[in-house]
């Protein structure tokens, strides 16, 4: 017989088989999901979600799509986290340090607490790519960062305010304007496709039958 977990779901509990993910486990229960869920595969950050084992003290926070339920989990999720955005033009700001201090000063009011990397679902160290930030760091602070899905959770743990995927995402631009070295293959790409070079092509396929389109991307030449 299958293996059955007392889940806690929104408050509500239900019996769901094991092995489940918590994302799986709320369809099972009834839920549709049309907020917190998109990819299923842990890479857009949609399915934010926090939880606590029955008994236990600790609140965890995880991907609801990459997660199993455990006996005794009670669950919420976190559909939206309201970061900090701010609007700036790329083109008109440098990679200094200066940009961090004006955009986001709140960086500067961090504690060291840690509760950020501790909070992080991709197991990321967010204290470190905030250190770098604020040193104007903006290439490690970028490296750092790199597989942050934005799912807010670590901002929901930080007693300074600092809305962490945001300063990232700044310092990934940055690094990517002006620090990174350039990319002359895909600098030619993208004239080829502002010119043109690919619309006969590109209309040929499309005029083509489902299976043939198939047919072709299934033996199609993968690059070394
Ligand atoms: S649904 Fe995209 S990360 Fe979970």
């Amino acid at each position: 017989m299958e293996k059955m977990v007392n889940v806690y779901l929104f408050g509500k509990k239900y019996s769901v088989p094991a092995g489940l993910t918590i994302m799986t486990a709320m369809e099972y229960a009834g839920y549709e999901l049309v907020r917190g869920c998109g990819c299923r595969n842990g890479f857009c950050g949609a399915c934010a979600t926090i939880y606590r084992i029955k008994g236990q003290q600790q609140l965890n926070a995880c991907l609801a799509c990459q997660t199993e339920v455990q006996e005794g989990m009670y669950v919420a999720t976190l559909p939206f986290f309201p970061l900090v955005k701010q609007v700036y033009n790329i083109e008109e700001i440098k990679p200094t340090e200066q940009v961090m201090m004006q955009l986001y000063p709140e960086i500067y009011a961090c504690i060291g607490c840690n509760a950020c990397t501790k909070a992080c679902t991709q197991e990321l160290n967010v204290m470190q790519y905030i250190a770098y930030a604020q040193r104007g760091e903006y290439e490690k602070c970028a490296e750092e960062s790199f597989d942050c899905v934005m799912c807010g959770v670590c901002s929901s743990r930080c007693p300074a305010g600092i809305s962490h995927p945001q300063v990232a995402m700044l310092a990934r631009r940055l690094n990517g304007k002006y620090l990174a070295p350039g990319c002359g293959h895909l600098a030619d790409r993208v004239k080829e496709i502002n010119d043109g070079t690919f619309e006969e092509l590109i209309e040929n396929l499309m005029q083509k039958p489902l299976d043939e389109i198939k047919e072709l991307y299934n033996n199609r030449e993968i690059e070394k």
